[in-house]
Protein backbone atom coordinates (compact mmCIF):
# COMPACT_ATOMS: atom_id res chain seq x y z
CA UNK A 1 0.00 0.00 0.00
CA UNK A 2 1.73 3.30 -0.61
CA UNK A 3 1.82 5.58 2.34
CA UNK A 4 1.18 8.98 1.03
CA UNK A 5 4.13 11.70 1.61
CA UNK A 6 3.53 13.86 4.78
CA UNK A 7 4.41 17.41 4.93
CA UNK A 8 8.31 18.42 5.23
CA UNK A 9 8.13 21.05 7.25
CA UNK A 10 6.18 20.20 11.21
CA UNK A 11 2.67 22.46 10.39
CA UNK A 12 1.98 25.42 12.71
CA UNK A 13 -0.80 25.33 15.20
CA UNK A 14 -2.84 27.31 13.01
CA UNK A 15 -2.70 25.08 10.07
CA UNK A 16 -3.29 22.38 12.10
CA UNK A 17 -6.26 23.73 13.91
CA UNK A 18 -7.31 24.41 10.50
CA UNK A 19 -8.52 20.68 9.83
CA UNK A 20 -10.36 20.54 13.06
CA UNK A 21 -14.04 21.27 13.78
CA UNK A 22 -14.70 24.98 13.56
CA UNK A 23 -14.09 26.40 16.93
CA UNK A 24 -11.88 23.54 18.06
CA UNK A 25 -9.38 26.04 20.08
CA UNK A 26 -6.41 25.80 22.30
CA UNK A 27 -7.00 25.99 26.58
CA UNK A 28 -4.85 27.30 29.27
CA UNK A 29 -2.97 24.15 30.01
CA UNK A 30 -2.44 23.88 25.68
CA UNK A 31 -4.75 20.95 25.37
CA UNK A 32 -7.29 21.03 22.35
CA UNK A 33 -10.90 21.80 23.07
CA UNK A 34 -13.57 20.47 20.86
CA UNK A 35 -16.96 22.08 20.91
CA UNK A 36 -16.10 23.81 24.62
CA UNK A 37 -14.54 20.45 25.99
CA UNK A 38 -11.02 20.37 26.66
CA UNK A 39 -9.83 16.70 25.26
CA UNK A 40 -7.97 16.31 28.20
CA UNK A 41 -11.39 15.99 30.43
CA UNK A 42 -13.44 13.26 27.36
CA UNK A 43 -10.30 11.08 27.60
CA UNK A 44 -10.62 10.79 31.31
CA UNK A 45 -14.35 10.55 31.12
CA UNK A 46 -15.10 8.26 28.05
CA UNK A 47 -11.51 6.76 27.92
CA UNK A 48 -9.85 6.61 24.82
CA UNK A 49 -9.70 5.75 21.71
CA UNK A 50 -13.19 7.58 21.65
CA UNK A 51 -14.69 9.46 18.72
CA UNK A 52 -15.68 13.31 19.42
CA UNK A 53 -18.02 14.56 16.96
CA UNK A 54 -18.40 18.87 17.25
CA UNK A 55 -22.45 18.03 17.28
CA UNK A 56 -22.49 22.01 15.99
CA UNK A 57 -20.60 21.57 13.23
CA UNK A 58 -22.47 18.62 11.88
CA UNK A 59 -25.91 20.97 12.64
CA UNK A 60 -23.74 24.16 10.38
CA UNK A 61 -23.19 21.69 7.73
CA UNK A 62 -25.92 20.47 7.32
CA UNK A 63 -27.85 24.05 7.66
CA UNK A 64 -25.91 25.25 5.03
CA UNK A 65 -26.38 22.30 2.09
CA UNK A 66 -30.22 22.50 3.03
CA UNK A 67 -30.24 26.36 2.86
CA UNK A 68 -27.13 26.54 -0.39
CA UNK A 69 -28.98 24.14 -2.26
CA UNK A 70 -32.87 25.30 -1.80
CA UNK A 71 -31.36 28.87 -2.56
CA UNK A 72 -30.13 27.46 -6.05
CA UNK A 73 -33.28 25.77 -7.03
CA UNK A 74 -36.26 25.77 -4.70
CA UNK A 75 -37.72 22.28 -5.25
CA UNK A 76 -34.42 19.95 -4.04
CA UNK A 77 -34.06 18.04 -0.90
CA UNK A 78 -30.80 16.92 0.53
CA UNK A 79 -30.58 13.59 1.47
CA UNK A 80 -27.62 12.57 4.16
CA UNK A 81 -25.72 9.53 2.81
CA UNK A 82 -26.19 7.36 6.05
CA UNK A 83 -23.26 5.45 5.50
CA UNK A 84 -20.76 7.89 6.25
CA UNK A 85 -21.82 8.01 9.65
CA UNK A 86 -25.20 5.44 10.47
CA UNK A 87 -25.01 5.92 13.84
CA UNK A 88 -29.03 6.81 15.68
CA UNK A 89 -28.05 10.11 17.81
CA UNK A 90 -26.31 11.08 13.75
CA UNK A 91 -29.92 10.03 11.85
CA UNK A 92 -31.80 11.74 14.56
CA UNK A 93 -29.76 15.14 14.85
CA UNK A 94 -29.92 14.98 11.05
CA UNK A 95 -33.66 14.60 10.75
CA UNK A 96 -34.00 17.38 13.49
CA UNK A 97 -32.02 19.44 10.74
CA UNK A 98 -34.76 18.40 8.02
CA UNK A 99 -32.58 16.39 6.05
CA UNK A 100 -33.67 13.66 4.44
CA UNK A 101 -31.73 10.39 4.49
CA UNK A 102 -30.04 7.64 2.08
CA UNK A 103 -29.86 4.14 3.40
CA UNK A 104 -28.13 1.48 2.13
CA UNK A 105 -30.00 -2.01 2.70
CA UNK A 106 -31.76 -2.92 5.75
CA UNK A 107 -29.59 -2.33 8.68
CA UNK A 108 -29.44 1.45 7.71
CA UNK A 109 -32.67 1.11 7.24
CA UNK A 110 -33.68 -0.07 10.64
CA UNK A 111 -31.32 2.83 12.61
CA UNK A 112 -32.84 5.35 10.44
CA UNK A 113 -36.30 4.20 11.71
CA UNK A 114 -34.79 3.80 15.03
CA UNK A 115 -33.49 7.20 14.90
CA UNK A 116 -37.17 8.96 14.33
CA UNK A 117 -36.47 9.35 10.61
CA UNK A 118 -39.72 9.53 8.65
CA UNK A 119 -39.97 6.95 5.94
CA UNK A 120 -41.56 9.05 3.50
CA UNK A 121 -37.84 10.92 3.62
CA UNK A 122 -36.15 7.62 2.97
CA UNK A 123 -34.09 6.68 0.15
CA UNK A 124 -33.47 2.97 -0.57
CA UNK A 125 -30.26 2.02 -2.11
CA UNK A 126 -28.64 -1.08 -2.64
CA UNK A 127 -26.59 -2.77 -5.53
CA UNK A 128 -27.90 -6.26 -4.27
CA UNK A 129 -30.93 -5.87 -2.32
CA UNK A 130 -32.84 -8.96 -0.86
CA UNK A 131 -36.62 -9.44 -1.21
CA UNK A 132 -36.42 -9.48 2.50
CA UNK A 133 -35.01 -5.90 2.21
CA UNK A 134 -37.28 -4.79 -0.29
CA UNK A 135 -40.26 -5.98 1.76
CA UNK A 136 -38.75 -3.94 5.34
CA UNK A 137 -38.61 -0.86 2.74
CA UNK A 138 -41.74 -1.30 1.56
CA UNK A 139 -43.61 -2.50 4.61
CA UNK A 140 -42.30 0.70 6.21
CA UNK A 141 -43.89 3.36 3.31
CA UNK A 142 -40.55 5.12 1.98
CA UNK A 143 -40.29 7.54 0.00
CA UNK A 144 -37.59 6.14 -2.79
CA UNK A 145 -36.52 3.09 -3.91
CA UNK A 146 -33.77 3.59 -6.03
CA UNK A 147 -33.76 0.72 -8.94
CA UNK A 148 -30.24 -0.34 -9.34
CA UNK A 149 -31.28 -3.47 -12.08
CA UNK A 150 -33.97 -5.91 -13.17
CA UNK A 151 -33.88 -7.72 -10.40
CA UNK A 152 -35.22 -5.05 -8.28
CA UNK A 153 -38.15 -4.10 -10.96
CA UNK A 154 -38.80 -7.96 -10.91
CA UNK A 155 -38.82 -8.04 -7.08
CA UNK A 156 -40.73 -4.65 -6.26
CA UNK A 157 -43.03 -5.69 -8.68
CA UNK A 158 -44.14 -8.81 -6.80
CA UNK A 159 -43.81 -7.63 -3.49
CA UNK A 160 -45.14 -4.07 -3.59
CA UNK A 161 -49.24 -3.56 -1.96
CA UNK A 162 -49.44 -0.21 -3.34
CA UNK A 163 -47.95 2.09 -5.40
CA UNK A 164 -44.04 2.55 -4.71
CA UNK A 165 -42.21 5.60 -6.22
CA UNK A 166 -38.69 5.09 -7.61
CA UNK A 167 -35.71 6.04 -9.32
CA UNK A 168 -33.69 3.88 -11.33
CA UNK A 169 -29.53 4.57 -11.17
CA UNK A 170 -27.64 4.96 -14.03
CA UNK A 171 -24.16 4.64 -14.57
CA UNK A 172 -23.07 7.31 -16.67
CA UNK A 173 -19.81 6.67 -17.63
CA UNK A 174 -17.92 9.23 -15.72
CA UNK A 175 -14.48 8.53 -13.64
CA UNK A 176 -13.66 10.95 -11.42
CA UNK A 177 -10.23 11.60 -9.77
CA UNK A 178 -10.15 9.45 -6.77
CA UNK A 179 -9.85 6.17 -5.39
CA UNK A 180 -10.47 3.45 -7.66
CA UNK A 181 -12.45 1.39 -4.76
CA UNK A 182 -14.76 4.42 -4.02
CA UNK A 183 -15.16 5.21 -7.95
CA UNK A 184 -18.76 4.21 -9.26
CA UNK A 185 -20.01 5.67 -12.24
CA UNK A 186 -17.35 4.55 -14.45
CA UNK A 187 -18.35 2.42 -17.59
CA UNK A 188 -18.03 -1.37 -15.82
CA UNK A 189 -19.12 -0.35 -11.96
CA UNK A 190 -21.44 -2.83 -10.20
CA UNK A 191 -23.43 0.09 -9.56
CA UNK A 192 -26.49 1.10 -11.75
CA UNK A 193 -27.05 0.52 -15.32
CA UNK A 194 -25.35 2.17 -18.18
CA UNK A 195 -27.19 4.07 -20.63
CA UNK A 196 -29.13 2.22 -22.52
CA UNK A 197 -29.94 -0.41 -20.09
CA UNK A 198 -31.00 2.05 -18.01
CA UNK A 199 -33.29 3.50 -20.88
CA UNK A 200 -34.62 0.01 -20.81
CA UNK A 201 -35.20 0.33 -17.53
CA UNK A 202 -37.30 3.13 -17.33
CA UNK A 203 -39.46 1.72 -20.41
CA UNK A 204 -40.28 -0.83 -18.81
CA UNK A 205 -41.37 0.86 -15.50
CA UNK A 206 -43.29 3.35 -17.28
CA UNK A 207 -45.63 0.62 -18.29
CA UNK A 208 -45.86 -0.47 -14.79
CA UNK A 209 -48.70 -0.53 -12.72
CA UNK A 210 -47.60 -1.35 -9.42
CA UNK A 211 -44.43 1.14 -9.67
CA UNK A 212 -44.16 4.65 -10.32
CA UNK A 213 -40.76 6.09 -11.73
CA UNK A 214 -40.38 9.18 -10.79
CA UNK A 215 -37.00 9.67 -11.97
CA UNK A 216 -33.07 9.09 -12.15
CA UNK A 217 -30.23 9.00 -10.05
CA UNK A 218 -26.32 9.11 -10.71
CA UNK A 219 -23.78 8.61 -7.92
CA UNK A 220 -20.17 8.84 -9.37
CA UNK A 221 -17.58 7.94 -6.77
CA UNK A 222 -16.78 9.44 -3.14
CA UNK A 223 -13.78 11.77 -2.11
CA UNK A 224 -13.96 14.18 -5.51
CA UNK A 225 -12.07 17.37 -4.99
CA UNK A 226 -13.36 18.83 -8.50
CA UNK A 227 -16.82 20.03 -9.84
CA UNK A 228 -16.06 19.16 -12.80
CA UNK A 229 -16.80 15.23 -13.06
CA UNK A 230 -20.49 16.39 -10.77
CA UNK A 231 -21.62 18.60 -13.66
CA UNK A 232 -20.48 16.25 -16.31
CA UNK A 233 -22.94 13.69 -14.42
CA UNK A 234 -26.05 15.79 -14.36
CA UNK A 235 -25.90 16.32 -18.41
CA UNK A 236 -25.19 12.87 -18.41
CA UNK A 237 -28.40 11.38 -16.63
CA UNK A 238 -30.26 14.75 -18.70
CA UNK A 239 -29.65 12.75 -21.72
CA UNK A 240 -31.98 9.87 -20.35
CA UNK A 241 -35.44 11.70 -20.79
CA UNK A 242 -37.58 14.19 -18.47
CA UNK A 243 -38.67 13.16 -14.75
CA UNK A 244 -39.83 14.35 -11.92
CA UNK A 245 -37.15 13.77 -10.19
CA UNK A 246 -33.39 14.08 -10.52
CA UNK A 247 -30.79 12.06 -7.61
CA UNK A 248 -27.51 14.12 -8.32
CA UNK A 249 -25.74 11.52 -5.34
CA UNK A 250 -23.14 12.81 -3.25
CA UNK A 251 -19.52 12.47 -3.56
CA UNK A 252 -17.94 16.01 -2.43
CA UNK A 253 -14.89 15.23 -0.94
CA UNK A 254 -13.73 16.28 2.29
CA UNK A 255 -9.86 18.40 3.51
CA UNK A 256 -7.85 15.52 5.34
CA UNK A 257 -4.78 17.11 4.98
CA UNK A 258 -3.04 20.34 4.56
CA UNK A 259 -2.44 19.79 0.24
CA UNK A 260 -6.60 19.18 0.30
CA UNK A 261 -8.34 21.96 -1.40
CA UNK A 262 -11.93 20.44 -1.74
CA UNK A 263 -14.28 22.47 -3.36
CA UNK A 264 -16.96 24.30 -0.59
CA UNK A 265 -20.31 23.28 -0.71
CA UNK A 266 -20.94 26.65 -2.28
CA UNK A 267 -18.63 25.99 -5.27
CA UNK A 268 -20.10 21.90 -5.59
CA UNK A 269 -23.44 23.60 -5.60
CA UNK A 270 -23.29 26.11 -7.51
CA UNK A 271 -21.58 23.39 -10.19
CA UNK A 272 -24.42 21.22 -9.95
CA UNK A 273 -27.25 23.48 -10.01
CA UNK A 274 -25.35 25.60 -12.59
CA UNK A 275 -25.43 22.29 -14.76
CA UNK A 276 -28.64 21.21 -13.85
CA UNK A 277 -30.10 25.04 -15.23
CA UNK A 278 -28.74 24.22 -18.33
CA UNK A 279 -29.89 20.83 -19.14
CA UNK A 280 -33.00 19.78 -16.48
CA UNK A 281 -36.27 20.91 -16.71
CA UNK A 282 -36.98 23.99 -14.10
CA UNK A 283 -39.98 22.22 -12.79
CA UNK A 284 -38.05 19.13 -11.83
CA UNK A 285 -36.77 18.48 -7.71
CA UNK A 286 -33.08 17.67 -7.23
CA UNK A 287 -31.60 15.66 -4.36
CA UNK A 288 -28.32 15.45 -3.44
CA UNK A 289 -26.81 13.03 -0.83
CA UNK A 290 -23.84 13.96 0.90
CA UNK A 291 -21.95 11.68 3.15
CA UNK A 292 -18.60 12.15 3.92
CA UNK A 293 -18.58 16.36 3.31
CA UNK A 294 -21.18 16.01 5.61
CA UNK A 295 -19.76 14.81 8.79
CA UNK A 296 -16.29 14.07 8.31
CA UNK A 297 -14.37 17.49 9.68
CA UNK A 298 -16.70 17.04 12.89
CA UNK A 299 -15.15 14.07 13.72
CA UNK A 300 -11.86 13.80 15.94
CA UNK A 301 -10.35 10.46 17.14
CA UNK A 302 -8.86 10.34 20.27
CA UNK A 303 -6.15 7.97 21.37
CA UNK A 304 -3.55 7.34 24.20
CA UNK A 305 0.20 6.88 23.14
CA UNK A 306 0.99 3.14 24.57
CA UNK A 307 4.30 2.96 23.35
CA UNK A 308 6.72 5.40 21.59
CA UNK A 309 9.79 2.81 20.11
CA UNK A 310 13.25 4.34 18.39
CA UNK A 311 13.69 4.50 15.29
CA UNK A 312 13.85 6.69 11.81
CA UNK A 313 11.28 8.01 12.51
CA UNK A 314 10.08 7.01 16.19
CA UNK A 315 7.18 4.54 15.76
CA UNK A 316 4.40 6.30 18.36
CA UNK A 317 2.10 3.46 18.55
CA UNK A 318 -1.25 3.81 20.32
CA UNK A 319 -4.22 2.08 21.49
CA UNK A 320 -6.45 1.89 18.58
CA UNK A 321 -5.77 1.97 14.70
CA UNK A 322 -7.25 -0.20 11.91
CA UNK A 323 -10.34 -1.41 14.00
CA UNK A 324 -11.58 2.14 14.47
CA UNK A 325 -10.37 3.87 10.63
CA UNK A 326 -10.09 1.70 7.73
CA UNK A 327 -9.63 4.49 5.75
CA UNK A 328 -5.73 4.64 5.73
CA UNK A 329 -5.82 0.83 5.12
CA UNK A 330 -8.49 0.61 2.53
CA UNK A 331 -8.06 3.71 0.67
CA UNK A 332 -4.55 4.84 1.62
CA UNK A 333 -6.20 7.97 2.65
CA UNK A 334 -3.82 10.76 4.54
CA UNK A 335 -4.86 11.60 8.22
CA UNK A 336 -2.92 14.35 10.01
CA UNK A 337 -2.35 14.19 13.41
CA UNK A 338 -1.03 15.97 16.58
CA UNK A 339 -0.04 15.36 20.38
CA UNK A 340 -3.69 16.76 22.08
CA UNK A 341 -1.56 18.72 24.86
CA UNK A 342 1.03 20.28 22.65
CA UNK A 343 0.07 21.36 19.54
CA UNK A 344 1.58 21.67 16.29
CA UNK A 345 5.40 21.46 15.63
CA UNK A 346 7.85 18.25 16.63
CA UNK A 347 9.52 16.18 14.53
CA UNK A 348 8.15 13.45 12.34
CA UNK A 349 7.01 9.70 13.67
CA UNK A 350 5.21 6.59 12.44
CA UNK A 351 1.73 7.06 14.34
CA UNK A 352 0.93 3.29 14.26
CA UNK A 353 -1.83 1.39 15.51
CA UNK A 354 -2.51 -1.73 17.78
CA UNK A 355 -3.23 -4.50 15.38
CA UNK A 356 -1.30 -7.09 13.84
CA UNK A 357 -0.27 -6.12 10.49
CA UNK A 358 2.46 -3.80 9.51
CA UNK A 359 -0.52 -1.65 7.26
CA UNK A 360 -1.99 -0.67 10.67
CA UNK A 361 -0.30 2.89 10.02
CA UNK A 362 -2.82 6.24 10.97
CA UNK A 363 -0.29 8.42 9.83
CA UNK A 364 3.16 7.35 8.53
CA UNK A 365 5.71 10.35 8.91
CA UNK A 366 3.16 13.03 10.74
CA UNK A 367 5.15 15.50 13.25
CA UNK A 368 4.58 15.00 16.68
CA UNK A 369 5.71 17.32 19.43
CA UNK A 370 7.97 15.31 22.06
CA UNK A 371 5.29 12.51 21.85
CA UNK A 372 5.78 9.79 25.33
CA UNK A 373 3.71 6.59 26.76
CA UNK A 374 0.13 8.41 28.05
CA UNK A 375 -0.13 11.06 25.97
CA UNK A 376 -3.06 11.80 24.57
CA UNK A 377 -3.12 11.89 20.15
CA UNK A 378 -6.11 13.58 18.34
CA UNK A 379 -7.18 12.78 14.98
CA UNK A 380 -8.75 14.98 12.63
CA UNK A 381 -11.44 14.32 10.12
CA UNK A 382 -12.56 11.26 11.08
CA UNK A 383 -16.41 11.84 11.20
CA UNK A 384 -17.45 9.84 8.57
CA UNK A 385 -16.59 6.44 7.32
CA UNK A 386 -14.54 5.49 10.36
CA UNK A 387 -17.42 4.56 12.36
CA UNK A 388 -19.14 2.69 9.37
CA UNK A 389 -16.42 0.68 9.00
CA UNK A 390 -15.10 -0.18 12.53
CA UNK A 391 -14.50 -3.24 13.36
CA UNK A 392 -13.09 -6.20 16.28
CA UNK A 393 -9.90 -6.66 14.40
CA UNK A 394 -7.81 -8.46 17.52
CA UNK A 395 -10.67 -8.04 19.49
CA UNK A 396 -10.36 -4.56 19.75
CA UNK A 397 -13.55 -2.92 21.83
CA UNK A 398 -15.21 -0.27 19.21
CA UNK A 399 -14.78 3.28 20.76
CA UNK A 400 -17.85 5.31 22.39
CA UNK A 401 -19.22 8.09 20.46
CA UNK A 402 -19.27 11.29 21.91
CA UNK A 403 -21.08 14.43 21.23
CA UNK A 404 -19.80 17.61 22.06
CA UNK A 405 -21.86 21.05 22.03
CA UNK A 406 -21.67 24.39 24.24
CA UNK A 407 -19.07 22.80 26.37
CA UNK A 408 -20.73 19.42 27.36
CA UNK A 409 -20.82 16.49 26.58
CA UNK A 410 -23.04 13.24 25.85
CA UNK A 411 -22.46 9.88 25.09
CA UNK A 412 -24.76 8.62 22.21
CA UNK A 413 -22.45 5.54 21.77
CA UNK A 414 -21.02 3.42 24.48
CA UNK A 415 -17.75 1.62 24.47
CA UNK A 416 -18.19 -2.04 23.56
CA UNK A 417 -17.26 -4.39 26.35
CA UNK A 418 -15.50 -7.77 26.27
CA UNK A 419 -19.24 -9.18 26.92
CA UNK A 420 -20.57 -7.70 23.73
CA UNK A 421 -17.80 -9.61 21.55
CA UNK A 422 -19.42 -12.98 23.27
CA UNK A 423 -22.95 -11.77 22.89
CA UNK A 424 -23.42 -13.42 19.32
CA UNK A 425 -22.44 -16.64 20.27
CA UNK A 426 -24.32 -19.62 20.72
CA UNK A 427 -23.67 -22.17 23.20
C1 LIG B 1 -25.68 6.13 -3.70
C2 LIG B 1 -24.74 6.93 -2.89
N1 LIG B 1 -25.08 8.18 -2.58
C3 LIG B 1 -24.26 8.96 -1.82
C4 LIG B 1 -23.07 8.48 -1.34
C5 LIG B 1 -22.23 9.38 -0.48
O1 LIG B 1 -20.97 9.64 -0.97
P1 LIG B 1 -20.02 10.60 -0.15
O2 LIG B 1 -19.91 10.07 1.22
O3 LIG B 1 -18.76 10.58 -0.89
O4 LIG B 1 -20.67 11.96 -0.18
C6 LIG B 1 -22.67 7.18 -1.65
C7 LIG B 1 -21.38 6.68 -1.16
O5 LIG B 1 -20.84 5.69 -1.54
C8 LIG B 1 -23.54 6.38 -2.45
O6 LIG B 1 -23.20 5.13 -2.75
Amino acid sequence: MPIPAAPTAPPSQAALLDLFPPGTAIGDEGALVIGGCPVTDLAERFGTPALIIDEAAVRARARRYADGLAARWANSRVAFASKAFPCTAVYRLLAEEGLSIDVAGGGELALALAGGVDPARIVVHGNAKTDAELRMAVEAGVGLIVVDNFDDIDRLERLVTKEQPVLVRVTPGIRPDTHAAVATGQEGSKFGLGPAEARRAVARLRGSSRLRLDGVHVHIGSQILDTEPFARAVEAVAGLGTFAVYDLGGGLGARYTYDDHPPSVEEYLDALVGAARRVLPPEAQIIVEPGRSMVAEAGVTLYRVATVKPGEPPFVAVDGGMADNLEVALYGQRFEATVATRVGGGDPCHLVGRHCESGDTLSAGVPLRAPRPGDLIAVPVTGAYCYSLGNNYNGALRPPVVFCRDGEAREVVRRETYGDLLRRDVT
